[in-house]
């Protein structure tokens, strides 16, 4: 077999569209115009059936699978030396997904990385050091809070103990789920520090698309704010009870929204507020509302006017409940301050972007990554790849197969250029 020179080095692309093809036929779902999505909630079958097929993958790649105590899979390629204990260049993103999730929401992270390991097996590539590829445990948080759950025990940011008897939405607990679908793993936690982290991952956002670039290189993500506020009220006759004698607590929700999203349009710059959750008991078109449960979630580069986000959000829920004669309760569901990624990563990110002749900016990160979590403990940078009318978090979401590619072709790179190779595609191992 010829051997290209490192730099020519590219991805297959037919390969890296058909692993995604077959993980999205894994719990798929259809959006309202038919538009390809997925359901694969962490710990779930669905999440369990994606594992066990992207693990397999890892399997016939060669790979040394680990699976760890909260259920981070990863696969080593080991470097030069053969040696498994040195410390790898590590990429992966997530395979769980929200409830109405697109198809390449992490999926693309984690199967470019298996591709990225297929193009140097085809290839006869010796690294210098190991690289790995990750999928971490419920990174989405839609189903245990907090989100990237996984990476944050992986790096010790959260004990493992407290991660398994967190409750989900459904009642269900981490650990309990984790052995049902039989991904509580023997590798400890927190898990072997990498000596570099890099994630593919789509935008999920307008700005690559609206300024005509190929890749993101991302400066950081922005911090995340989290919880979830109960109402506790009166149930009523919602025909005989005068205005002012009422406890209600759906007007009660209802008002906290508004006032989350005016407060977001306040505050400005990189704010976001989002109610996405509002349930009401009991429900019903003539009952006042008994209860409600309200999930907040704000989001801001700045982490000052964050906490200035929260703290008004809080004082304006004093007020009300005062008003209103009800209950609120604030229950914390997540909390990350802002990350930014290694100027010395994202660089080379860039660099490598325009090398390969794609048109590429930095830009910080709306949506919450792994790769914020392992910048806690090594160099740390994101690839972007545009979206598709910014639509995430939706089974419309869409990035061009060429952008995919340009984005997987990215990745080969830099974990060569972090991997480190003799300059050459070849080399045995020792
Ligand atoms: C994860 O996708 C998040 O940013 O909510
Ligand atoms: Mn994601
Ligand atoms: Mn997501």
């Amino acid at each position: 077999m010829s051997v290209p020179d490192r730099g020519d080095l590219r991805v297959d692309g037919s390969r890296l569209h058909a692993r995604i093809a077959a993980l999205h036929e894994i719990a798929p779902i259809s959006g309202p115009g038919g538009e390809p999505g997925n359901a694969r909630l962490a710990l779930t079958d669905a999440d369990r059936e994606g594992r066990d097929l992207v693990r397999a993958w890892m399997a016939e790649l060669g790979l040394h699978v680990h699976v760890d105590g909260i259920g981070n899979v990863w696969g080593v390629r080991p470097g030069r030396s053969g040696r498994l204990d040195e410390p790898a260049v590590m990429t992966g993103s997530h395979i769980d997904t929200v409830g109405t999730g697109g198809r390449f929401d992490g999926n693309l992270g984690v199967l470019a990385g298996l591709e990225v390991v297929e193009t140097l097996e085809r290839h006869g590539v010796v690294t210098e050091r190991p690289i790995a590829v990750a999928f971490f445990t419920n990174e989405e948080g839609a189903r245990f809070a907090p989100d990237m759950m996984g990476s944050l025990v992986f790096v010790g940011g959260l004990a493992l103990e407290e991660a398994l008897d967190t409750t989900g939405i459904d009642g269900a607990r981490v650990g309990a789920e984790l052995a049902r679908i039989g991904y509580a793993g023997a590798t400890p936690c927190p898990g072997p520090s990498p000596c570099a982290f890099v994630e593919l991952h789509v935008e999920q956002g307008p700005v690559l698309e609206a300024e005509g670039c190929t890749i993101g290189s991302v400066t950081g993500v922005q911090g995340i704010s989290w919880q979830e506020l109960t109402i506790v009220g009166q149930s009523n006759h919602a025909g005989t009870t005068p205005m002012r004698l009422r406890h209600d607590s759906g007007y009660v929700a209802a008002e906290l929204a508004v006032f989350a999203r005016r407060l977001a349009l306040e505050l400005g710059g990189s704010q976001v507020a989002t109610v996405g959750t509002i349930e009401l008991h009991p429900n019903l078109v003539n009952v006042v509302a008994a209860s409600a449960r309200v999930t907040i979630d704000l989001r801001n580069t700045d982490d000052g006017v964050l906490r200035t986000a929260e703290e008004r959000l809080a004082e304006h829920a004093r007020d009300l409940a005062a008003a209103e004669g009800v209950t609120i309760t604030a229950r914390r569901l997540a909390r990350f301050e802002p990350v930014a990624f290694d100027p010395a990563m994202i660089a080379l990110v860039e660099r490598t972007a325009e090398r390969l002749g794609h048109p590429v900016m930095r830009l910080p990160s709306g949506a919450g990554h792994d790769a914020q979590m392992l910048a806690r403990v090594c160099p740390t940078a994101m690839i972007f790849t545009p979206s598709v009318g910014g639509i995430s978090h939706n089974p419309a979401e869409l990035t061009a197969p060429a952008d995919l590619e340009a984005g997987a072709d990215v990745l080969l790179q830099v974990l060569l250029e972090l991997a480190g190779t003799d300059g050459g595609g070849g080399g045995e191992r020792r």
